[in-house]
This record gives C-alpha cells, sequence and structure tokens, in this order.
C-alpha cells in the first residue's frame, strides 16, 4: 500500500453514530476480528477476547444502556481483556495499563478495516459495564473496556477539526539532545542508570522478564567492551549476535529461550576456561 493510500484511508475514517438497517455479513465482521488480532499488543500478551454482537433484538436492548448512542446499531464488537490472562502474560503493569492499551490499537485496525470495506464505525467508552457484562455473559475476569459500533453509514459525517500540527508536534530541542559523544564514562553511567530502570521495573514485570534485563545488561557491558584491547572481539561478536538473535525467542517459545541460556552460559563458560 503507497503512503497517499495510508494516510487517506487514516484521514477518511470518521466515527458514524447513524446506520441504515443493512445487515453486516458475517465474513466481514470477522475480518474485523482478524485486523484486531494484528494490532501490537504490549508483551505480546494478547489479552484481548473480542465480543461480536449482530442481533438486532439484543443490539436493540443494549443501547438503552449506551447514553451517547441514539439508535441501534447493525453490529458491535465488545472489546474485552482478560485480566487473569493479562496478569500472567505481562505482570502488574499489564493489568495496570497494557491491556487498555492493547485494545486500543486492536480498536483503530477495527475501525480502519471497516472503513476499507465501506463500513461505518464508532469507538463507545459511555456504556454502563455490569449491563455489558451481564448482557454477554462474560466471566468475572474479563472486563469490557470499549465497544465499536460499526454499519452502514446512513449519511457522509463532517471531519471533526484537527489540533494544527505546530501546536502539538514538538521537535526535541538542543537542551534535552544526548552528549553525542559515546565515550567510555557516558556508557559506564548509562549503564548504571539502566541497571536501576531495570530493577525498578522488574518490581512490576512478570519475574520471567529478569533474564531479558539481564540479557541487555549483558549487550551494553559488550558494548563497552568493543575495540577493548586484550579482549577476544571476535568472541564478544558472536556473543553479542547471539542475544540479538535469540532474546525475542522469550516471548515466542520460552522452552527454546531456556535452551538458548544454556547454551549462552557453556560459550562463556567455555571461553572462561580455555
Ligand atoms: C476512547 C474513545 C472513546 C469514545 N467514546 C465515545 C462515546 O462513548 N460516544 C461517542 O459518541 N463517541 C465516542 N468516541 C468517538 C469520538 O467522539 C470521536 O473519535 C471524536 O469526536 C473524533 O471524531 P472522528 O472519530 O470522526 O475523527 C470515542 C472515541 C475514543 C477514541
Amino acid at each position: 500500500m503507497k503512503l497517499e493510500q495510508i494516510m487517506a484511508l487514516i484521514k477518511q475514517r470518521r466515527s458514524i453514530r447513524r446506520f441504515s438497517k443493512e445487515k453486516i455479513e458475517r465474513w466481514q465482521l470477522e475480518l474485523l476480528v482478524e485486523a484486531a488480532i494484528w494490532a501490537p499488543s504490549g508483551s505480546n500478551a494478547q489479552a484481548w477476547q473480542f465480543v461480536v454482537v449482530d442481533d438486532a433484538a439484543t443490539l436493540q436492548r443494549l443501547t438503552a444502556f449506551l447514553p451517547g448512542v441514539l439508535q441501534a446499531p447493525p453490529a458491535m464488537i465488545c472489546l474485552c481483556v482478560d485480566y487473569q490472562r493479562e496478569l500472567a502474560q505481562a505482570g502488574k503493569l499489564g493489568v495496570k495499563i497494557l491491556g487498555i492499551m492493547d485494545i486500543s490499537m486492536a480498536a483503530q485496525n477495527i475501525m480502519l478495516a471497516a472503513e476499507t470495506l465501506h463500513l461505518g464505525s464508532c469507538a463507545i467508552r459511555g456504556f454502563n459495564e455490569d449491563v455489558i457484562k451481564k448482557a454477554l455473559v462474560l466471566p468475572e475476569q474479563v472486563k469490557p473496556e470499549l465497544l465499536v459500533i460499526v454499519g452502514k453509514p446512513l449519511q457522509p459525517a463532517k471531519a471533526p477539526t484537527r489540533r494544527p500540527l505546530g501546536e502539538v508536534l514538538r521537535w526535541q530541542t538542543t537542551s534535552t539532545r544526548a552528549k553525542r559523544t559515546m565515550d567510555k564514562k557516558t556508557q559506564f553511567y548509562d549503564l548504571l542508570a539502566y541497571i536501576a530502570a531495570a530493577a525498578k521495573e522488574m518490581h512490576n514485570d512478570p519475574q520471567i522478564y529478569a533474564s531479558l534485563r539481564l540479557l541487555s545488561v549483558m549487550q551494553r557491558l559488550l558494548e563497552m567492551a568493543a575495540d577493548e584491547e586484550g579482549l577476544d572481539q571476535i568472541f564478544l561478536q558472536e556473543t553479542q549476535q547471539m542475544i540479538l538473535e535469540k532474546r525475542s525467542l522469550l516471548l515466542n517459545d520460552r522452552e527454546q529461550f531456556g535452551v538458548f541460556l544454556d547454551q549462552l552460559t557453556r560459550k562463556i563458560a567455555t571461553k572462561n576456561f580455555s
């Protein structure tokens, strides 16, 4: 897709609140949810659940509890966070904020995909949570966080104004720009700062993240040691490369991540005792 096309799509999308009575095909609604699951997700937790409602009677009754929605939409997607899963996958930070962020990004994917299908949509946060939870029979740990109503627009909507770029965009100024020279002393203090910040993060992170933080410390140490006389530079580069290639296994395949940590330890031990 070309840049102009994606910019046009982003700018064309409008919040639509009035729809024709036409039903929305299930394949279209499924496609919207498929777009949602390809949104980024903090820690790749994907603790979301999407409940699609396309039954006219239910939508009619639910609309009574959506103060801002004047007329029942032809379809609605309820974006929920499974907080039990979120806690297990992404820790306390996940529960506090990442789940909601994931849902927001998924919602934008839904609304952009809807636009390409010539469907109108609108994010709705003004709803009674208990009623939605009850009506959609959501388990205790699953909380509805946002609704997206969908349908064929009754009429084109005018774009609400945007605050101008000049008002909201701020370029980094000279005073906030980091020192350009990365000498050993700066690298050392940055590493200290990183360890302190990582220790603070570990308070909220799931335990498994501790390995990742320690690997980051190793990577920074390896960077600092580059060009250092008396050290085996090839070994350092290989180790750096190995970490770079394998660290993402933590999110994708925890068993293989463990295997990689064993390999890494063996590699370093072999060097140590050679
Ligand atoms: C998180 C969020 C919650 C929203 N909740 C509501 C809502 O409860 N009712 C409503 O009519 N519109 C709601 N909207 C739609 C906004 O009013 C709309 O996006 C904004 O006016 C800009 O218009 P546009 O989407 O056409 O660009 C919500 C939008 C977002 C992002």
